[in-house]
């Protein structure tokens, strides 16, 4: 299914913004005619709305001959602009000089259950089906197989990615701007040349310790940008003197936090002003598990200020090393004279992830993850509730695949994470994502549940409870 991406409704009626955006993907062609569009109550469910402004918008679509009904199978678009391209999405999307041609931990034996927030589902791993992808991929690579590809990634993958985060994430961009990467660490190594001399780089605090270790070795200043319980501080970043600034809208990392729509369009005012780059990590975007979906960030930026990167690191397996980023065009003419720092991933891991998305797989994949992260992350939420009742408070999880845990005890985090380790669970504090670790605030926990199996959720809370049995004041 095609994504939505619905704001405040004070700004917009719901019924108009979801007749807008349905009527400009069939004319852009988003949604291909005859395509069946999704039911009002699968759509119902997804954008967690009432029924009445989707079937408004069904009204008015069909009215103005965007969608026609057909009995007993549902709505069907019509594309009156069949062959036509779009203006938004290929208006800039000529090719551009230069480029058309194109410590993270593991899970240790000691414990029986770890927590591990990078952690996803191995039994979800499409095993068979990825071993017919690499087959078909090494079928068909004929004598591309002894030429090196594109350092950019292959065109058609990137062809594929931009059609795929136009869909799910609203991002908008043409093949030419997507650059297809080995993970974070990478992409921030070329953004750390990309934007020499932009001045100092604005950080969550706390944050993802990689990307600001790795900037701060590339001898940039780090600001850091508080995240308070309503999320990040936009005053101080005004107040400071930032260029750059590295953010995690859908799901701050590690707290959890979804930055609301306000806040994003506050943001790029901040970046349109200061004609300085947002980069936005969206590392778990697909997975939000309540309200409705938020557009990115780059979705909402008029004036190609912000970096976009993504990863399959999530969705997928981290073990293929494969993320994306796409680049606003003044940073790309800039990479066309930098094009020896390209390195894409293996070609073949490409060529059968194209396969993937092109047979249809990946957007099954991704339903079928978002059931399987949507009943984990309801059950873990659920036993810590039945089994620590009022004694600990679940925030940041409303999205993404760890929960940020207050405990309210005067223990240290250290301590809990010990009495936890002897029981065999492995929870984790992420002291080391803070530039300057308070140690007088709350003592929270972190709970990564992609790697902990729903039947054994239980065993491990149940251990959990055990070992912290002694930690809470009566
Ligand atoms: C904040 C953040 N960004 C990005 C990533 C993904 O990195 P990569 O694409 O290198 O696997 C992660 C993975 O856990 C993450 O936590």
């Amino acid at each position: 299914m095609f994504d939505l991406l619905l704001s405040d409704p004070t700004d917009h009626p719901l019924y108009l913004q979801l007749y807008r955006q349905i009527r400009q993907h069939i004319r852009n062609g988003v949604i291909a005619g005859d395509t069946r569009l999704p039911s009002v109550r699968s759509l119902q469910q997804h954008l967690n709305i009432s029924k009445t402004p989707i079937e408004t918008a069904y009204q008015m679509l069909t009215a103005e001959g965007y969608v026609t009904s057909k009995p007993r199978s549902g709505f069907f678009a019509v594309n009156p602009n069949v062959g036509k391209l779009s203006n938004r999405i290929y208006h800039h999307a000529g090719p551009l000089d230069g480029l058309q041609r194109p410590s993270r931990t593991h899970a240790s034996p000691k414990y029986r259950f770890d927590f591990q927030t990078t952690a996803v589902d191995k039994d979800a791993f499409p095993i068979r089906l990825w071993k017919k992808m690499i087959n078909e991929a090494l079928d068909s690579a004929q004598d591309r197989m002894c030429r090196y590809g594109d350092p950019q990634g292959e065109i058609e993958l990137r062809t594929m990615l931009s059609d795929y985060l136009r869909n799910a994430r609203g991002v908008v961009c043409s093949p030419e701007q997507v650059i297809i990467g080995s993970g974070i660490s990478y992409s921030i190594g070329l953004l750390t040349k990309l934007l020499a001399g932009s001045g100092h780089v604005a950080m969550e605090e706390p944050g993802f310790a990689p990307v600001r270790e790795y900037f701060a070795l590339d001898g940039f200043h780090v600001i850091p940008i508080p995240v308070r319980d309503r999320g990040f501080s936009l005053e101080d970043l005004s107040a400071s003197e930032a260029g750059v600034v590295y953010v995690t809208p859908s799901h701050q990392f590690p707290t959890g936090s979804v930055m609301s729509y306000a806040e994003r369009e506050c943001l790029l005012e901040w970046a349109n002003e200061r004609r300085s780059f947002i980069i936005e990590d969206d590392y778990d975007g697909e997975f939000r598990y309540f309200g409705k979906p938020i557009p990115s960030l780059q979705s909402l930026d008029e004036q190609g200020r912000v970096i976009y990167i993504g990863t399959f690191s999530k969705a997928f397996t981290p073990a293929l090393r494969m993320n994306y980023m796409v680049l606003p065009r003044e940073l790309l003419a800039k990479l066309g004279t930098m094009r020896h720092l390209l390195l894409s991933p293996s070609r073949i891991e490409q060529w059968a992830m194209q396969a993937f998305i092109g047979q249809g797989h990946w957007y099954r994949h991704i339903r079928r993850m978002r059931n399987t992260y949507r009943k984990k992350h309801h059950r873990l939420i659920e036993l810590l509730h039945v089994h620590f009742q009022g004694r600990i408070e679940i925030t940041g999880h409303s999205a993404g695949l760890h929960i940020q845990v207050i405990v309210k005890t005067k223990m240290s985090a250290e301590q809990l994470l010990a009495l936890a380790e002897a029981e065999g669970v492995r929870v984790y504090d992420l002291k080391q994502m803070w530039m300057s670790p308070n140690d007088n605030g709350d003592t929270r926990i972190y709970l990564g549940f992609g790697g902990i199996g729903e039947a054994e959720m239980e065993t491990a809370v149940l251990l959990l409870r055990k070992a912290w049995a002694g930690i809470f004041a009566e």
